[in-house]
């Protein structure tokens, strides 16, 4: 079967490579893809927030099946144009995908269930906005409600802070904004808990822990993601039993009763406090760079399980992750997560030599005529597992010192939670 892959980072090269395993895939088609996944796919340059153009692509190419990679289509209703239609697309629908769209949705649906989450407020303007911070307690986190790319979330240590944040929502920094999300600031241990799901049944699909700040020690700016370790340290038997229980099963319930159909990957963002799991977030996507740590110790072929759950059939499959220890570092462009430079040359890259644990997943890079080139801040990721923590981050790391671009910059203690040295 012909397979289209909508994205162009790291998670969606991890997925093409992955697809590119399986028997049941022939051609793949990335749109648009990156310098890594044109070595194994052929990319194609057309907006995917297109559905129409899109769609008449795939009918030209025989494309059979649609993953997409990040949430914007998936937010926007692309699994909703193609419904009924000879293309199956992996993804929820547009209702499902509010649980990432609209975070205010999101609470509700936690409230009315009585899933674990922070207490909140929701504010519908400045001034109320304003008096209901007068008289709150600090920390507290300000979000705007929709689609932000990471940005809308303002951790706020004391007043000021979060008048300056909510000035900023309601100015349209990120849209129109008619309501804001002011929320109790959860202390704790932050886990990311993945799912898949056929709209009916679903299924562990990995844990992880992601590591969003630019500098050592968890330090500095946010980022999109400097690395990842999985497994996360925290899950055991227990912990996942309230997980699932307290708020995956009522969640994907609240969703069929307003009417969704819930296919595809399900990131549960969760902070974790004596024990307890609160949800942060729901993201209906995999993660990045959550996606290329976990799907390494995959041992199930993706394509079987992706088919499965467009076909509403997953109960019959069986997914099986290996028990290697898995490390992503994201080798970025320097001076990312402010300023920096494109268009800088990789030498080597394609030299590399990959023993069969390692993996190098493209994110911003662009192939030129004369070689591979630097196209956004974070540029690679190198993946390595093995029984141990310490050696799939040595190697991983090894790696890039191999490569030496001269341009580069990446975190040396990624996975410190888990590697005491
Ligand atoms: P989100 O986009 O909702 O995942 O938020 C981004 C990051 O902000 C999370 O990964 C957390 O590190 C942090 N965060 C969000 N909400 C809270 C909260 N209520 N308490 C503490 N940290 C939070
Ligand atoms: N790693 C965070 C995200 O994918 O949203």
């Amino acid at each position: 079967m012909n397979v289209g892959i909508i994205g162009s980072g790291g998670r969606e090269h991890a997925i093409c490579y992955m697809l590119d395993k399986s028997k049941k895939v022939s051609g793949i088609f990335c749109f648009p893809g990156n310098a890594g996944t044109s070595l194994i796919a052929q990319n194609v340059n057309l907006d995917p927030d297109n559905f129409s153009e899109l769609e008449r692509y795939c009918l030209k190419k025989d494309i059979k099946m649609l993953v997409v990679g990040p949430e914007k289509p998936l937010v926007n209703g692309i699994v909703n144009h193609f419904k009924g239609k000879s293309i199956r697309v992996f993804g929820p629908d547009k209702i499902s995908s509010k649980l990432e769209g609209s975070k205010i949705f999101t609470k509700k649906i936690c409230q009315k269930n009585n899933i674990p989450t922070s207490k909140f407020k929701i504010c519908e303007s400045l001034n109320e906005t304003i008096d209901y911070l007068k008289n709150s307690y600090f920390p507290l986190v300000i979000k705007a409600d929709g689609l932000a790319s990471g940005k809308g979330v303002y951790i706020c240590k004391n007043f000021n802070d979060a008048k300056i944040a909510s000035e900023e929502i309601f100015n349209g920094k990120f849209g129109v904004a008619k309501q804001i999300l002011v929320e109790e600031f959860l202390d704790g241990e932050e886990m990311s808990y993945f799912i898949v799901t056929d709209g009916k049944n679903y299924k562990f699909f990995g844990s992880a822990q992601d590591h969003k700040r630019v500098g050592e020690g968890d330090t500095g700016k946010n980022t999109g993601g400097m690395g990842c370790y999985s497994p996360s340290r925290l899950l055991n038997d227990h912990l996942e039993l309230k997980i699932k229980t307290k708020i995956i099963e009522p969640t994907l319930k609240a969703i069929n009763e307003h009417g969704g159909v819930y296919k595809g990957f399900l990131y549960v963002g969760l902070m974790i406090k004596d024990g307890e799991p609160f949800l942060i977030e729901f993201n209906v996507r995999m993660g990045d760079p959550e996606c290329q740590t976990i799907l390494p110790t995959l041992k199930t072929d993706l394509m079987d399980i992706l088919i499965s759950c467009c076909d509403g059939t997953l109960n019959q499959s069986k997914i099986d992750f290996s028990k290697f220890k898995s490390i992503c570092v994201v080798l970025c462009s320097k001076g990312y997560p402010e300023k920096f430079e494109n268009n800088i040359e990789i030498k080597n890259l394609e030299q590399l030599e990959l023993l069969e644990n390692q993996n190098i997943f493209h994110a911003g890079t662009f192939k030129t005529k004369t070689g591979i080139v630097s196209n956004g801040g974070r540029v690679l990721n190198f993946v390595s597992i093995s029984e141990d923590f310490l050696k799939s981050r040595d190697e991983a790391i090894n790696l890039i010192k191999k490569l030496n671009w001269k341009n580069g910059y990446y975190r040396e203690d990624i996975g410190h939670k888990v590697i005491k040295i």
